[in-house]
């Protein structure tokens, strides 16, 4: 089952300034997300607004018949990006979705916002 890590593009922290910031909080997570994530066996996309506008940056790691999470309150930095790449790698090798907390990257605990289960029925991968 492909895992997906969904990156809100819109998403912007409460110090942003659009005086001083050409692009949004969203967007610069999104790059960090992409180029870590590539060649990973991950997919990743865009999408403008996860309805988690006061606590981002916002991410949804989801795959076919598995668990899904909304991790948020992420500043757009290398650190976070590569926590939620390990994080999503995690979650494809596991047959549920659920992963250990001991396993864990550091820079994830603590930005839990949802978790869902899947869908009854919908275990096929569209790819
Ligand atoms: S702008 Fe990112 S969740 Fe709404």
């Amino acid at each position: 089952m492909t895992t997906w890590i969904t990156i809100c593009d819109t998403c912007k922290r409460e110090d942003w300034d659009a005086a001083t910031n050409p692009r949004t909080d969203g967007e610069e997570m999104a790059d960090l997300v992409e180029r870590l994530a590539a060649g990973r066996g991950l997919r990743t996309r865009r999408v403008s607004c996860l309805m988690g506008c006061t606590h981002g940056c916002n991410v949804a790691i989801q795959a076919p018949g598995k668990l899904a999470y909304t991790l948020g309150r992420f500043a757009p930095e290398e650190e976070a990006a590569r926590g939620i790449v390990a994080y999503a790698e995690m979650h494809a090798a596991s047959a549920t979705g659920q992963v250990p907390y001991r396993q864990w990257p550091q820079a994830i605990k603590g930005h839990f916002i949802t978790r869902h289960p899947p869908l009854p029925g919908h275990d096929e991968d569209p790819g």
